[in-house]
């Protein structure tokens, strides 16, 4: 008889097993970061589930509010954003919130407060949603500074060197939560197994290619980029020697950003004539996807300056966001100068 037997793993690396190897790791860890993050894991796998029957379930289409940035706001963004807010909350570590679709930043009632800070995109790409196509969630923690039990929206207004740690849930052909906690500790990936409900870890310390050949970025707006810029994607399109990049752009920032840590190449958003910031925001969409680009290898910058070198100064901010791999960015940058 085979010693081979059928493929199930009886010593599945879970998330939820992760989170507490990694708090081990740390012998002062109280357990509140694995708390935060095992809340997040409930917030994600009940979005997946949204996500996956939402046509069924009647959960497509417009809330009929727009939201703080005059936007859309469509059911499951509203759906995306109760989730995380009664997860983070009632996991008792969080002091303050911040989402995308909350005009203000949202004080965590006392009896449930906790030290950490928590920005989030709950559902980004919904311009994806009804046509099926990958949408995904993305936040960041932070510790709190100020003194005292309570916090202030000072303490969302940290630069993104400071984030303790980030992630990203992708709901693509499968469902991925991939999460770094900085430092040098990498940046890994977890598959969704919805036959057990729970994330596996598939993609151990992943690193992004030192140079790709495709570039993503929305070309519809070509006409109010910078000169600079504009020469860049021209010489990829038409290289004087080697071939040209490929070109792929979803629209949902997770999707085009996973894509590009597992195959290399560059992503941006930049400024433009009618938005000179750029559109996505500094706080939960560019400080996080900066923060895990830059922990697996490559390199995230507003066109100036480290993406995770801005000093915030407002929760909703945008900025331009250019990252990928560390070639590609570098070789960008020439040309913006
Ligand atoms: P959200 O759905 O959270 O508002 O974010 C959508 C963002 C981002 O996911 C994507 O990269 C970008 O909007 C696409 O914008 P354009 O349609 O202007 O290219
Ligand atoms: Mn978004
Ligand atoms: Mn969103």
């Amino acid at each position: 008889m085979s010693q081979q037997g059928p493929a199930f793993d009886v010593n599945a690396m879970t998330l939820t097993r992760w989170v507490l190897a990694q708090q081990r790791t740390a012998p002062s860890a109280t357990g509140d970061l694995s708390q935060l993050l095992n809340s997040i894991q409930t917030a994600v796998k009940a979005i997946q589930t949204a996500v996956r029957k939402a046509g069924i379930a009647k959960l497509h289409g417009i809330s009929g509010d727009t939201n703080v940035q005059g936007e859309q706001v469509k059911k499951l963004d509203v759906l995306s954003n109760d989730l995380f807010i009664n997860m983070l909350k009632s996991s008792f570590t969080t002091a303050l919130l911040v989402s995308e679709e909350n005009d203000r930043v949202i004080q965590v009632e006392t009896e449930r407060r906790g030290k950490y800070v928590v920005c989030f995109d709950p559902l980004d790409g919904s311009s994806n949603i009804d046509c099926l196509v990958s949408v995904g969630s993305i936040f960041s923690i932070y510790k709190k500074k100020s003194p005292g039990a309570e916090a202030v929206e000072a303490d969302a207004l940290q630069p993104g060197h400071d984030l303790i740690a980030a992630g990203y849930a992708l709901y693509g052909s499968a469902t991925m939560l991939v999460i770094s906690l900085g430092k040098g500790k990498g940046v890994n990936g977890f598959l969704y197994d919805p036959s057990l409900g729970e994330f596996i870890l598939t993609d151990p310390n992943m690193r992004i290619p030192e140079k790709g050949n495709i570039f993503s970025i929305n070309e519809g707006y070509a006409a109010e980029w910078e000169p600079g810029l504009l020469k860049y994607i021209e010489d990829k399109k038409r290289p004087k020697t080697g071939k040209a990049y490929g070109a792929r752009y979803v629209g949902s920032m997770v999707a085009d950003v996973h894509r590009t840590i597992k195959y290399g190449g560059i992503f941006m958003y930049p400024a433009t004539k009618s938005a000179p910031n750029g559109k996505l925001r500094l706080l939960y969409e560019c400080n996080p996807m900066a923060f895990i680009v830059t922990e697996a290898g490559g390199l995230a910058t507003n066109g100036k300056i480290p993406v995770l070198d801005i000093q915030p100064t407002s929760i909703h901010q945008r900025a331009p966001c250019f990252l990928g791999s560390k070639q590609d960015v570098q070789e960008l940058l020439t040309y913006l100068k």
